[in-house]
């Protein structure tokens, strides 16, 4: 079994191989409509200061950095999303954005106020640990989007992760959306918002 450090970098390599593909999805496509919803659903509960983990090529962060927050910040963990966020806030006016290349796990712990995370729990072997890590951010909101608990969807993933183990390749890894609700009420976080699409659905967390 591999280790957290080298699946990591499975995921370094994986997206950044993607991640040209997915500015241009962005630019020619728009940004996903579950991404824009989780913003004003942040945006909604007054915001001061925001973190997107997993941020890819940028494009939430920057749809924050919007609001006139006093902080933003962008994570991830490939290095070729963070030199094309870098490279896109450099044609920006923003002083208040900030693209840091790391797992979100070995981020520092300080308190911000809203935490997004745009389909990335499915790329982490680890949802526990994720999860932990956003509270100790001690938001006032998260709002998040994952695949849905239906039939296709499990199969396809599991189906997907056996064939990419094979080859010991990155995998998505499915978790099922109750498990994520049940985690964030027993931290005392209340879902407050549940928008659903074909394959995706995002959940929106206030603390209470
Ligand atoms: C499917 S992409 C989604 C990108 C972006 N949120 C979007 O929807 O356009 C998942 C992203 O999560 C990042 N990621 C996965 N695990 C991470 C971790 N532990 N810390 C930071 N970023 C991570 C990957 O590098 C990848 O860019």
């Amino acid at each position: 079994m591999d280790s957290l450090e080298e699946i990591e970098k499975k995921i370094n390599s994986k997206f950044n191989d993607r991640s040209s593909e997915m500015l241009e999805d962005h630019l020619t496509q728009g940004i996903p409509e579950s991404a824009i919803h989780q913003v004003n659903k942040m945006i909604e509960q007054d915001i001061d200061s925001a973190i997107d983990i997993g941020s890819g090529p940028g494009s939430v962060v920057f749809e924050l950095a919007k609001h006139d927050l006093s902080k933003v910040i962008g994570i991830d963990l490939s290095d070729e999303m963070i030199n094309i966020s870098n490279r896109r806030l450099s044609e920006f006016d923003y002083d208040n954005v900030e693209f840091i290349q790391s797992s979100v796990l070995n981020f520092d712990n300080q308190p911000i106020d809203g935490v997004s995370m745009h389909r990335m729990i499915c790329c982490h072997p680890n949802k526990d640990e994720v999860i932990d890590k956003t509270l100790n951010f001690q938001p006032k909101v998260i709002s998040l989007t994952i695949p849905r608990n239906r039939i296709f969807i499990k199969v396809y993933i599991k189906i997907l992760s056996w064939y990419r183990r094979l080859f010991n390749r990155f995998h998505p890894y499915y978790y099922d959306p109750q498990d994520i609700i049940q985690q964030y009420s027993e931290n005392d976080y209340k879902l407050i918002d549940t928008r659903t699409e074909m394959i995706w659905i995002t959940l929106t967390f206030i603390k209470s």
